[in-house]
C-alpha cells in the first residue's frame, strides 16, 4: 500500500519536513555553475510500508545498495561522482558532494529507485531490536569504494561486476564481498516514530527471520530534495497518486484503486501539495 491516510500524514508531517531539511542541508549542493537542488523544498516520495509478523522468514533483504548497481560503473553522471575513486584519488572522494547525484540515468525497472535520495529513510511503527527482523547496515558511505574497486581485481571475471545484475539492486555478497561484510550491524532498539536517515551508497540489508514476539512494522520515507530529477518523478507520481495507483517505480499492482478512504487530494495541507507538486512552491 502506497496511499493510506496514515502514511500520508507520516510522510507530510511537519516534523518530517524538519528533519529532511536538516539532512539535506548536511550535502555540499552550491557550486558555481549551479545549485544542484534546494535543501529546504522537500518533496516527498511515496514507498510503502513492512509489516512483519513473529516468526516471518519471508521478507529479509539481502545486504544491497539501491539508485543503481552496474550504472554506477557505467553511467556517465556515476563515472563523474566516483571520478576520485576511478583515478585513484580515493582520499579526496566526498560521498556528501552532490554534484552529478542528479543527473544519473539509471535503467527502467521495478526494482530501482528513479529519483535522488540524499538520504534514505526508515521509521519504527512498533518497537523493535536485533533479531526482531530488523534493518541492518555497513555506516560507511565511502564503502563504495570498495565496491567500486573490488570488482577491477583479478579474480572476478571480465563479463562481471562482483554479482551485479541491470536493473536489480546492487549485490553485496559473500563471494566478492566478505570483508566489506564484517561491518554488517542491526540497528539498536526503536521505539515508534523513532528514525534512521543512510546516505544512498550505504550498504543495507533486512534481517532473513523475525525472532521477536509481536509485530515488526516501519514506513519507508526518505529525503528527496527539490531538484529536476526529483521534480520530474514527483509529477508522474502525482498522476498515479490522483488515480490511486502504484507509484511508478513500483509493480503496477495498483492494489488500491477502489480503497474507501485512501487518501484524496483534498484530505492534503497546502505543505502536502507543494511536496507532491500538485501546487507551486511560491
Ligand atoms: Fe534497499
Amino acid at each position: 500500500m502506497y496511499w493510506s491516510k496514515a502514511q500520508s500524514e507520516i510522510r507530510h508531517s511537519q516534523e518530517m519536513e524538519k528533519v529532511k531539511k536538516w539532512l539535506n542541508n548536511l550535502w555540499n549542493y552550491k557550486y558555481k555553475d549551479k545549485s544542484v537542488f534546494d535543501p529546504n523544498k522537500e518533496l516527498v516520495y511515496a514507498d510503502r510500508v513492512r509489516r512483519r509478523e513473529p516468526g516471518d522468514d519471508t521478507l529479509g533483504l539481502s545486504p544491497h545498495c539501491d539508485a543503481g548497481s552496474i550504472e554506477r560503473w557505467t553511467d556517465n553522471a556515476y563515472q563523474k561522482i566516483y571520478n576520485d575513486i576511478f583515478s585513484d584519488n580515493f582520499e579526496n572522494y566526498n560521498p556528501f558532494d552532490a554534484k552529478y547525484r542528479d543527473e544519473t540515468i539509471e535503467f527502467e525497472s521495478p526494482a530501482v529507485a528513479h529519483v535522488f535520495r540524499t538520504f534514505q529513510g526508515w521509521t519504527a511503527l512498533t518497537e523493535q531490536g536485533p533479531n526482531d527482523g530488523t534493518l541492518q547496515l555497513i555506516p560507511i558511505a565511502k564503502g563504495m569504494a570498495y565496491v567500486l574497486t573490488r570488482a577491477l581485481l583479478d579474480d572476478v571475471p571480465e563479463n562481471e561486476l562482483c554479482g551485479s545484475k541491470a536493473g536489480k539492486a546492487l549485490s553485496i555478497n559473500e563471494k566478492y564481498h566478505s570483508l566489506l561484510l564484517e561491518g554488517l550491524i542491526s540497528i539498536p532498539k526503536m521505539y515508534p516514530g523513532d528514525t534512521i536517515w543512510w546516505h544512498p551508497d550505504v550498504v543495507h540489508a533486512v534481517e532473513e527471520k523475525h525472532m521477536g514476539k509481536t509485530f515488526s512494522n516501519v514506513i519507508y520515507v526518505g529525503a528527496t530534495p527539490y531538484c529536476k530529477k526529483n521534480i520530474d518523478y514527483i509529477k508522474k507520481q502525482s498522476k498515479k497518486f490522483i488515480e490511486g495507483k502504484s507509484p511508478p517505480d513500483f509493480a503496477a499492482e495498483d492494489y488500491e484503486v477502489n480503497y474507501k478512504g485512501r487518501t484524496k487530494i483534498n484530505d492534503l495541507s497546502e505543505l502536502a501539495k507543494k511536496q507532491l507538486c500538485l501546487i507551486d512552491w511560491n
